[in-house]
């Protein structure tokens, strides 16, 4: 074993572990008077495991410690007992056609429903940006676009109490779309973050399909990659992935920004490309966007970091070498999309029948995809409200969750060697997902 695997696997050893005794939960304080911060409010009534599973009434969550109500810190995924608490993130159902009923067809060359944490096209760098759309978002966006620069999203649908991705006045479909406009892959990263290793197979398939349709009713189309959440999973949960027709899709860079300390981000990132070969090695790495470190200061570091050492920066279908028309399915046919027909989607600010919740973000949209000056400007205000409730609340107030969800990470702590034409390489973090869940209860609603 290279001296360098070992290091690395310690190294991850010890983030998850520190990951487990230092999370701390980013939470706005209850008496934040900005309108667009949903407050908590306590109902009364235990729930949940803690109640003999006993369960909330309609339209109330069920908080991780057990008790009734609303607002962030009852409803967000995942801490909010999906059991017990009728209008936890993930019991919300996006508007929007049902995706059940698609064929899947399981075209292209790349396999389905297995783990992929290594890219095959050497000399490549996909970037992958989980967890968003968040506050940060449209602002990476134009950082990717000011460096001519693709990346790849794993979007997840309603965590947070971020608000569905699907619904206008978050914002949000129309950053959705303009990461199509400008080049960039988007794949799911489900509804609400659950571990899909933790829920049942009906929660599992619908934290599938319900991402699906809040992107479907964005876009007119649905994606064919997709990351679990933590990249846990069982093996019910790969089939059920493939039976969707999905694409499994892990790293082999971790970076762990969501532990705040970059300058470990930063070396992890490039040792591990400085001492492999662009001729013989590509790479998968993995960042959050919903940090405005990552966003404002490592994004432009793992750009300018990978083109130092000549490795191309691209999309996660780029580097498996699959056609694009293949990271999305037609939900007519079923089959690969016409990549034109999603362009021109995106583009009039609607999905594929011009009609659903997109209609009322067409102008923001047409303000993002053709002048980006344009497009910052009209993001400004929701993004300075927004900052200065964080600033002003980001360190008091409400209760610490744990994410007890995250138990199991050490045991899959496991890293592993392989060999492809060209060489061997390490494989740092795969398959020990990071508890990123941003607990900020900003909703926009
Ligand atoms: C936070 O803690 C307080 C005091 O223990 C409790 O009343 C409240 O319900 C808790 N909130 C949540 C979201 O668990
Ligand atoms: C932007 O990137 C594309 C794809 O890598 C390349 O073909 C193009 O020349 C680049 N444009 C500029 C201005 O660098
Ligand atoms: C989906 O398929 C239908 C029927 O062939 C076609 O009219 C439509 O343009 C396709 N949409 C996309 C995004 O490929
Ligand atoms: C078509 O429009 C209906 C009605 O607004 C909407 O519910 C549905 O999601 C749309 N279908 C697609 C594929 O966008
Ligand atoms: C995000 O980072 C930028 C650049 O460092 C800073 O100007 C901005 O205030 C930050 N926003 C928040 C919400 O912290
Ligand atoms: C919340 O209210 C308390 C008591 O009025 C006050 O001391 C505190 O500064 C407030 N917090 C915020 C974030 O406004
Ligand atoms: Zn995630």
């Amino acid at each position: 074993m290279h001296l360098h695997l070992l290091l690395s696997v310690l190294a991850s050893a010890t983030a998850v572990l520190a990951h487990k005794h230092h999370s701390r939960d980013l939470v706005l304080s209850d008496n934040d008077t900005s309108p667009l911060v949903k407050r908590d409010v306590q109902a009364g009534g235990a729930c949940g495991t803690q109640a003999n599973n006993a369960v909330c009434a309609a339209g109330l969550c069920c908080s991780d410690t057990g008790v009734c109500g609303t607002g962030g810190g009852f409803c967000t995924a995942p801490a909010c007992q999906l059991s017990a608490g009728p209008a936890c993130d993930g019991n919300q159902t996006p508007a929007g056609a049902d995706t059940s009923n698609v064929p899947r067809p399981l075209f292209g060359s790349i396999p389905y429903g297995v783990d992929i944490s290594h890219c095959s096209v050497n000399g490549k760098v996909a970037i992958t940006f989980d967890d968003g759309p968040y506050l940060y978002t449209a602002a990476l966006l134009d950082i990717l676009k000011n460096n001519n620069v693709t990346a790849t999203f794993f979007v997840v649908g309603n965590n947070g109490a971020k608000g569905m991705i699907n619904n206008p006045a978050t914002g949000y479909p129309a950053t959705l779309r303009r990461m199509i406009a400008d080049g960039h892959q988007i794949g799911s990263h489900t509804w609400s973050h659950q571990d899909l290793s933790l829920i049942t197979a009906q929660q599992r398939r619908d934290q599938i399909v319900k991402n699906e349709i809040a992107l479907n009713d964005v876009l007119g189309v649905i994606p064919t990659y997709l990351r679990p959440p933590y990249t846990h999973w069982t093996q019910d949960g790969l089939n059920d992935l493939k039976s969707f027709g999905y694409h499994v899709l892990n790293y082999d860079i971790d970076t762990r920004d969501w532990q705040g300390d970059y300058n470990v981000a930063e070396t992890t990132y490039s040792t591990i490309l400085s001492q492999h070969s662009p001729s013989s090695s590509s790479w998968i790495s993995l960042e959050h966007d919903i940090y405005n470190t990552t966003v404002h200061m490592f994004a432009q570091y793992i750009i300018d970091a990978a083109r130092r050492l000549n490795y191309q920066l691209v999309t996660v279908g780029e580097c498996l070498g699959d056609p694009a028309s293949n990271w999305y399915r037609n939900t007519t046919t079923g089959q690969p999309v016409d990549m034109n027909v999603l362009r021109a989607n995106v583009a009039n600010g609607g999905s594929s029948n011009g009609s659903g919740s997109t209609g009322t973000s067409t102008s923001t949209l047409t303000q993002a995809s053709t002048t980006s000056t344009r497009s910052t400007a009209s993001k400004t205000t929701t993004h300075t409200l927004l900052a200065t409730a964080l600033a002003v609340n980001g360190n008091t107030g409400a209760n610490t969750t744990t994410t007890k969800a995250r138990t199991s990470t050490a045991a899959s702590a496991t890293a592993s060697s392989t060999s492809k034409s060209g060489g061997t390489r390490s494989v740092v973090g795969a398959g020990m997902g990071v508890a990123v869940v941003a607990l900020i209860f900003a909703a926009f609603l």
